[in-house]
């Protein structure tokens, strides 16, 4: 077989604020690769199929002094998110020809990983969409699992409002607190996304772009909990509105991600002394971790996926040639629903 190009897209420079695409992303078609001919040297040659422009993405993207829970980006190579995959060739026991595979994957047409590689071969019994493992069955489904059974607890009953309500995350919280018996109140930015909401099941879905959110949280009544997917002036008017003893749960400060120095100073400080909350960050792979692995998700999560009893949206973007796009259409609130790049077919 001929060779073929390998797009990938770089970690060309460290963004202060916005991105720019072809300046702190930078799409590479210098590189070909034979797919039937390259060295693994004992390993595999996976070819991507689907990308995963998680929000945590922009946060890979600094400087790498700055300590945070993922390392930085190298500048020059790949940026990287989960993924999925087919195995073309195979060196190692491991993993075999065809195997579709998700894990962490460099924004690569074709990666070369070595035989031990960190990636999870999927059995995909029930035929689902690939996607569902980037998405609601990935990484972002057992955020909402585990954060609302280890931060939140939430209980039957409780007042919980939910924030990026319509997205990969907020969605399936929204869906679980439900099955629990919670009240939820949930915002998103647009009247479609409202619709969607509506359509599984909160209580009372605010557009917060064009509805008074602090209004309407007063008449809803004081929160037990509140799921935070967004940070900025939406945690200030959820602090106004929690409970005593209510929790806070920081699962995302999406709407600072690129303010750089200019960080959004949270006003409500003292609801935190005066109301006695707790208000607790989590990183999903630290409570899974501390489960160790996602058994209780996929117990309870797998079957009512199967079933159909998840509702879950999908945004889809065609090429790696579009990657950037797509990371900052998360970062802007374009996307309705998970939002997944789709590089190849197969
Ligand atoms: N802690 C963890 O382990 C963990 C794991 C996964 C995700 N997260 C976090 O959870 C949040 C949601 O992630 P996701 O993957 O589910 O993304 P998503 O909700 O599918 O997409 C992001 C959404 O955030 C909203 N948004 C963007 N800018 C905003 C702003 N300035 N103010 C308010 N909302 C804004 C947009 O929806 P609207 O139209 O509603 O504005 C956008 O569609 C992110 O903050 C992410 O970093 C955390």
């Amino acid at each position: 077989m001929a060779p073929v190009t390998n797009t990938k897209v770089i970690f060309k420079a460290i963004p202060k604020d916005w991105p720019v695409i072809g300046e702190h992303i930078v799409y590479d078609t210098s590189s070909s690769i034979d797919p039937e001919e390259h060295p693994l040297d004992g390993g595999i040659l996976i070819k991507t199929l689907l990308l995963s422009p998680d929000p945590s993405v922009r946060g890979r993207m600094r400087d790498p002094s700055v300590k945070s829970y993922a390392p930085a980006f190298t500048l020059g190579e790949p940026i990287e998110s989960r993924g999925v995959s087919v195995v073309l060739r195979s060196e190692t026991e491991h993993f075999k020809e065809g195997d579709y595979v998700v894990g962490m994957i460099p924004w690569a047409s074709y990666n070369v990983f070595p035989s031990h590689a960190k990636l999870i071969a999927i059995n995909n019994e029930n035929r689902l969409p690939w996607s569902y493992y980037i998405g609601l069955l990935g990484m972002p489904g057992q955020t909402a699992y585990y954060g609302l059974n280890k931060i939140v607890n939430i209980k039957e009953g409780e007042k919980l409002f939910v924030s990026a309500a319509s997205g990969a995350v907020g969605s399936v919280v929204v869906q679980l607190a439900k099955l629990r018996g919670a009240q939820v109140i949930a915002s998103a930015g647009s009247d479609e996304k409202i619709a969607f909401l509506k359509e599984i099941g909160v209580d009372r879905a605010v557009n917060y772009k064009t509805e008074d959110l602090d209004q309407a949280l007063k008449e809803f009544g004081e929160l037990d909990a509140y799921w935070d997917g967004v940070g900025g002036p939406t945690l200030d008017i959820a602090l106004a509105n929690m409970k005593d003893f209510g929790v806070v749960a920081i699962c995302g400060l999406i709407s600072s991600y690129n303010d750089g120095e200019n960080q959004y100073g949270v006003k409500n400080i003292s609801a935190i002394l005066t109301k006695r909350l707790r208000v607790q960050g989590f990183i999903v792979g630290d409570l899974v971790e501390a489960e160790g692995g996602t058994h209780a998700f996929q117990e309870e999560v797998g079957p009512l996926v199967v079933e159909g009893k998840i509702k879950f949206k999908e945004h889809y973007t065609k090429g790696i040639e579009n990657a950037g796009e797509a990371l900052l259409g998360v970062l802007k609130g374009d996307n309705f629903g998970k939002s997944v790049i789709i590089v190849a077919d197969k």
